[in-house]
């Protein structure tokens, strides 16, 4: 079991196990309930120091995969004592996978009646709408880090998007896909404030505009601190943001007037020297109060047309200071500086996170991304470029037309539907 919300329905097969013998419960890791669903609350020590205090429970072992062949190997069962919903759905195949292996040496799968009116989804769902608090958010991120191949961050820029990356999933061959956390990006905190994205927009009011997001959803925020500013006033960031839960800030090693790194060599931009960025990592280092605030160092070296040789001397002296992450950005189409990066990195350093954003080169997937030694997957900007074009294209139609008809079938969603759009809006 996962047992990340034990109810009386987990009890009852507990109940039943140990009327047949002495009862090894195997718990669930993070990294095996990650590779099909959400990360659970609790990580692997505290449920299972909650199961094996339960009565009836011998003794609790990890389940370090979705298949439980191995353990079973080792264990030599009787009986696998099981919920009987895995007679039907994805579980099917697992059952049948075991009742195999056990028939090797006379073992039985016992299928106890599901328990009716308790399910941890609806558990899950009613805890949601609880919401979280700031230091359950900000440790998920390291949990996500050491427990999935990759973390997949989408931006977010306001109330509405934050709750569209909470709440949205699709299930692929009977895995759920979601997003992990969040993005608060400078580009379109900016933009959607019509402001260019050079730093005019100060800390304050994008955080404000954050406490939105923070209101109404529960997943980790990675916050795009642009260059950090001036080190006195970066460790005030990093502890303002540690207070309000963000697992982590990213920042760039630029100095003076900073322009979005997507225009490349067009807008001229000056890289900080080694010397200097290492004393602004370890100054917020050293701010930081809480254990898991994350500061990740972003290399700016090939989007300043310089070789993957200065990124990774780079690289290594960030870590060396304290950096907990290294962002590698380049607006390359093809990815291939990205992989040559990672490659090389990871030749020395097989365990510091590597974030990318790969907004250039997007035809690479997640999968290949996580092959190449990446951690972190951040979509930096798509929830304000898929909305814009889709106002633009309205306000024409209202102009074209003289009316609102064509814009309203085309381009907009009903007005129920708005009305209702937002979790826990009350219908009378
Ligand atoms: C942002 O989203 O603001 C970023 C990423 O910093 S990029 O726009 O690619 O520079
Ligand atoms: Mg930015």
């Amino acid at each position: 079991m996962s047992a990340d919300m034990i109810h009386h329905g987990h009890l009852n097969i507990i109940k039943e196990a140990a009327k047949l013998g002495s009862v090894i419960v195997g718990v669930l890791t993070d990294e095996a309930i990650a590779s099909y669903k959400r990360l659970p609350y609790l990580n692997y020590e505290q449920r299972a120091t909650i199961v094996s205090s339960l009565k009836g429970v011998d003794r609790v072992i990890p389940q370090t995969t979705l298949d439980y062949v191995p353990n079973l190997e080792k264990i030599h069962p009787d009986f696998v004592v099981h919920g009987d919903d895995w007679k039907e759905g994805v579980q099917k195949t697992t059952r049948q996978r075991i009742i195999e292996c056990l028939a090797k040496w006379g073992g039985k799968v016992i299928d106890i009646p599901y328990t009716q009116g308790i399910s941890s989804t609806a558990m899950n769902q009613r805890l949601k709408e609880i919401g979280t608090t700031p230091e359950i958010r900000l440790r998920r991120l390291r949990r996500l880090i050491g427990a999935k191949e990759i973390v997949r961050i989408l931006e977010s820029h306001s109330g509405l998007t934050g709750l569209i990356i909470e709440n949205t999933f699709v299930e692929v061959n009977g895995i759920k896909h979601e997003f992990d956390g969040m993005w608060a990006s400078s580009l379109t905190d900016s933009t959607s404030k019509g402001k260019p994205d050079i730093e005019a927009v100060d800390l304050t009011t994008r955080l404000h505009n954050l406490n939105d997001t923070l209101e109404v959803t529960t997943k980790p925020i990675i916050f795009d601190g642009d260059t950090g500013g001036k080190i006195e006033h970066f460790v005030f960031t990093v502890r303002t943001l540690e207070r309000l839960g963000i697992s982590a800030v990213i920042i760039e090693d630029k100095v003076g007037l900073k322009q979005n790194s997507l225009f490349g060599t067009d807008a001229v931009q000056t890289q900080d020297s080694i010397e200097g960025f290492c004393a602004k990592i370890k100054a917020g280092k050293n701010a930081q109060i809480t254990e898991d605030f994350m500061v990740i160092a972003r290399i700016e070296s090939l989007i300043a047309g310089k070789p993957i040789s200065d990124a990774l001397e780079r690289a290594f002296a960030y870590v060396e200071v304290g950096a907990d992450g290294i962002m590698i950005h380049s607006k390359n189409k093809t990815g291939d500086d990205i992989k040559e990066f990672c490659a090389k990195f990871r030749e020395k350093n097989f365990s510091t996170p590597i974030v990318v954003v790969p907004t250039t080169y997007n035809h690479v997937t997640e999968t290949e991304l996580a092959s190449w030694g990446v951690n972190v997957v951040i979509y930096a900007n798509h929830m304000l470029r898929s909305a814009y074009p889709a106002m633009v294209n309205c306000a024409k139609s209202i102009l074209t037309h003289g009316r609102s008809l064509e814009a309203a079938n085309e381009y907009c969603m009903s007005v129920k539907d708005i009305l209702t759009l937002i979790p826990g809006t009350k219908k009378n």
